[in-house]
């Protein structure tokens, strides 16, 4: 990835932070967090059946972004010492999300066969024939990652408490509660990187952010079949809109840069002004 890296000392507080938040107390797994044998799919509507469905196949595809990390910041002789000591920092965020990742993909995949919405096998292979399709982003510099999981990570947990707040089986709803939990955790943590970003690099990060938001896409958005039909089902069911999100960006920004330069006031204007419903000043 471009330039510019953050040193590993403050990649490392950004590190410990998200390590503390996440301390044992607060560590739930699949298997013992919730009752799955009340788990009852005739409790949602159709609409809810599907949302769930969606969510499993983003979650699911965690491979996929894991990779993508292990590609833009390796951990062996191609890069330089001093890269692969700030990638070897990072790490210690990466593997610990990508478990977390990976049991939200378990505890849906377990409500709906729980529930009833799936048979294991069909998933199954429902699953791999989406989560063999690669990963990719349209973006170069390593702040551009950070920022654009940002904006995902808090989407992701936004629409996890709206479907929570619509969704029949109180299962389905603790399920949801967890994950959006966690998601907020792994927003903190994006949010914290970028905000040191700001602070470091100033001006030199504005264009790698803008970027983000100019060109952005949910994961998976061209490579699921019928993604865009499905997305709009989905924000039927519970209010859904990733520009949401970028209001918690430009907090971030606010919050870094005391005194705005005119290229980090154009950054704001112009995040603003993608968001679908600018909220009065
Ligand atoms: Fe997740
Ligand atoms: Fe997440």
């Amino acid at each position: 990835m471009l330039p510019p890296l953050l040193p590993a000392s403050d990649l490392a507080a950004a590190v410990t932070a998200f390590h503390s938040a996440g301390s044992a107390a607060r560590r739930w797994d699949v298997e013992s967090a919730f009752r799955w044998d009340e788990a009852e799919a005739d409790r949602l509507t159709e609409g809810q059946r599907s949302a769930v469905r969606f969510i499993t196949l983003i979650e699911d595809h965690l491979p996929g972004y894991f990779d993508l990390y292990e590609r833009a910041f390796p951990l062996n002789s191609d890069v330089d010492l001093e890269t692969f000591i700030h990638n070897r920092e990072l790490y210690h965020f990466t593997v610990r999300w990508a478990q977390e990742e990976d049991s939200h993909a378990r505890a849906l995949f377990r409500y709906q066969v729980a529930a009833g919405i799936a048979e294991p096998e069909e998933l199954r292979r429902e699953l791999a024939a989406e989560g063999r399709k690669k990963f990719d982003l349209p973006l170069d510099h390593a702040v551009s990652l950070f920022a654009y999981a940002l904006v995902q990570e808090k989407a992701t947990q936004l629409y996890y408490q709206q479907l929570r707040t619509v969704a029949g089986d109180p299962v389905l709803a603790d399920v949801l509660t967890r994950l959006a939990r966690d998601e907020s955790r792994h927003f903190a943590f994006m949010a914290d990187v970028v905000e040191r970003y700001l602070r470091r690099e100033g001006d030199a990060v504005v264009e790698p952010i803008r970027e983000v938001i100019a060109t952005f896409r949910m994961p998976l958005a061209d490579t699921i079949r019928g993604y865009w039909r499905w997305a709009l089902r989905i924000r039927e069911v519970a209010h859904y809109d990733h520009t949401d999100a970028y209001a918690h960006l430009i907090r971030v920004v606010n919050r870094a840069v005391n005194a705005r330069s005119d290229r980090v006031n154009e950054l704001v204007t112009f995040i603003d002004a993608c968001r679908t419903a600018p909220v009065p000043a």
